[in-house]
């Protein structure tokens, strides 16, 4: 099965982030939007695995992030074209001030023994793939908004005829006590 671990965003921000993309590429046939429901920043792609190893990999990202894992705060950060000349997809960029994402990005590479994605982070929310190639074009910017990510979470990736569903298999909880 293909595997992924994500941060899950706030249902309202999912919202926010799905109106800013029919907004600002709705209308665009070149693009499709992605659902609210599935939006997400990817923290590690695990790729396809045997079934047999899912299990393990949710003990081992409960404990990669342990009980008390803080939630850090994030901003949506402009709009990202990924890769940045040959776009496959639109993003919202994230800031993650205080470098609490890219601690728990480290942690989850460490527990999960995933080495083959070596390059440094770069948090971002895909709102719109592309189908074809389509030259890079100036959107305006996702609103401003800083949020705690609730979870970090496991998910089974089905790809099918239409767009991808993405299913939780086990999920870590972030703190957002003081
Ligand atoms: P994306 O959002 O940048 O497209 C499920 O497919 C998730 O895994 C998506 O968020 C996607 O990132 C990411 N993903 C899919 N294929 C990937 C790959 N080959 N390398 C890294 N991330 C990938």
């Amino acid at each position: 099965m293909r595997l992924f671990v994500a941060v899950d965003l706030p249902a309202d921000v999912r919202s926010e982030l799905a109106r800013w993309a029919r907004d600002a590429v709705g209308a665009d046939d070149r693009l499709r939007l992605v659902r609210a429901e599935s939006l997400h920043a990817t923290l590690v792609f695990l790729g396809e695995r045997p079934d047999g190893e899912a299990p393990g990999l949710a003990g081992a990202l409960a404990a990669a992030l342990g009980d008390a894992a803080r939630a850090p705060e994030l901003r949506l950060d402009g709009a990202l074209w990924l890769s940045p000349r040959r776009p496959h997809v639109l993003t919202a960029g994230l800031s993650d001030p205080s470098g609490g994402l890219a601690r728990i990005h480290e942690a989850l590479r460490e527990g999960l023994s995933h080495d083959a994605e070596r390059r440094p982070l770069r948090p971002h929310v895909t709102v719109a793939r592309v189908r074809g190639r389509i030259r890079p074009f100036e959107v305006a910017a996702p609103p401003a908004i800083a949020f705690h990510p609730p979870a970090v979470t496991l998910y089974r990736s089905r790809l099918g005829g239409g767009p991808a569903t993405y299913e939780p298999l086990s999920s870590v909880p972030l703190s957002t006590l003081p």
